[in-house]
C-alpha cells in the first residue's frame, strides 16, 4: 500500500465518536473507543435496525465491486470514504476477479490511515491509501501518485457507498458527485448509496443525534428522491435506485431490517 498525506493528519479523538469507528463497531470490528460504542448503542435505540443495515450496506458494497469487475470489466476504483479496513475490501474484492484491479482509497478520519497502515499490505503497489477530505476532490485526482495507480483515460469507478449522508447540504453533496463523474471518462462508473428514510422525523432525529455525537462531522439522512439527484442525467443501470439489499441479491444472506431507515443507491454510467 501506498499513502499519501499533505496535511498534518489531526491526532484520533478517543472521546468524540467518530463515523469510522461506529460504523466498525456496528459491523462487529475492534477499532473502536468506548464513546464510539456508547454513541452506536444509543443511536440503536434510536434505530434498532442501524446493525442489520451496515451489514446489509457492507454486503452490498462487495457486491457492486464484484458486479463492476465482473460484469462492466472495471479494473479501477475510487473509494471515497472507505471506512476501516476490515474483511473483503474493496481491492481483495476485485482482485479476487483480476489481480491487476487497482484501489484508491480516500477517508479524512485519521483511524483509518494508522489502521491501514497496520491492516494492508505496504509492499502492495495495486493500493494507495489518501487520508485526505473528498469534498477537496479536484486536488484528490490531481495528484501525482494518484495519476501514477489509475489511468483516467480508462473507465475507473468511483465509489460514494455510505458516505454522502456525512455531508451537510451547504457543502453540496451533488456538486461533488458531478465533479467527480466530470472527471471520468464515458464508460465510467459511480457507486451511489446513502442514509434515507421516507419518514421526516427518523431523517430529522438520526441527522440530530449523528450531528451532536460526531462534533458536526455529520450530514443528512435525506429522502430517497435525494439520490436520484445526485446522479441526474447519469445513466441509471439496471436494477435501478433501490434499498441495497435488493440490488443484485446473490446467495449471501441477508439480515432482517426495517423499512423506514435503509441505504438506498445504486450504479450510474458516465456517457
Ligand atoms: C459509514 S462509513 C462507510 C465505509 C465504506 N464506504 C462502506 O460502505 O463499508 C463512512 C466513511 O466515510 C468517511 N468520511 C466521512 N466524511 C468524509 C469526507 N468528507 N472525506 C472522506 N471520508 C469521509 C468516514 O470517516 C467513514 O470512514
Amino acid at each position: 500500500m501506498h499513502e499519501d498525506t499533505d496535511f498534518d493528519p489531526p491526532p484520533i479523538d478517543t472521546e468524540t465518536p467518530s463515523v469510522a469507528r461506529m460504523y466498525d463497531y456496528l459491523l462487529g470490528g475492534t477499532d473502536n473507543y468506548v464513546a464510539d460504542r456508547v454513541a452506536c448503542e444509543q443511536l440503536l435505540r434510536i434505530v434498532p435496525d442501524t446493525r442489520a443495515l451496515a451489514l446489509n450496506n457492507r454486503a452490498f458494497l462487495r457486491r457492486v465491486v464484484r458486479v463492476l469487475a465482473d460484469r462492466y470489466g472495471i479494473r479501477q476504483f475510487v473509494d471515497h470514504g472507505s471506512g476501516l479496513p476490515t474483511r473483503d475490501n474493496v481491492h481483495q474484492v476485485a482482485q479476487a476477479v483480476d489481480p491487476s484491479c487497482r484501489v484508491v482509497y480516500v477517508d479524512n478520519d485519521p483511524t483509518v490511515l494508522a489502521h491501514g497502515r497496520t491492516l494492508l499490505d505496504e509492499d502492495d503497489e495495486s493500493t494507495l491509501f489518501l487520508q485526505a477530505d473528498m469534498r477537496r476532490t479536484d486536488d484528490i485526482l490531481d495528484r501525482p501518485l494518484v495519476r501514477e495507480m489509475i489511468d483516467f483515460d480508462r473507465p475507473v469507478a468511483a465509489l460514494f457507498v455510505s458516505v454522502l449522508h456525512c455531508i451537510p447540504e451547504q457543502d453540496d453533496p451533488k456538486a461533488l458527485v458531478r465533479r467527480v463523474a466530470a472527471k471520468l471518462c464515458p464508460g465510467s462508473f459511480l457507486v451511489v448509496c446513502q442514509l434515507v428514510s421516507d419518514d421526516p422525523s427518523v431523517r430529522e432525529g438520526v441527522t440530530r443525534f449523528m450531528a451532536e455525537a460526531t462534533d458536526g462531522n455529520w450530514g443528512e439522512v435525506r429522502p430517497r428522491e435525494a439520490v436520484h439527484d445526485f446522479l441526474e442525467g447519469l445513466e441509471i443501470m439496471p436494477p435501478g435506485l433501490m434499498e441495497v439489499t435488493d440490488w443484485h441479491p446473490d446467495t449471501e444472506p441477508r439480515v432482517l431490517q426495517s423499512d423506514d431507515f435503509i441505504e438506498y443507491g445504486g450504479l450510474a454510467r458516465v456517457r
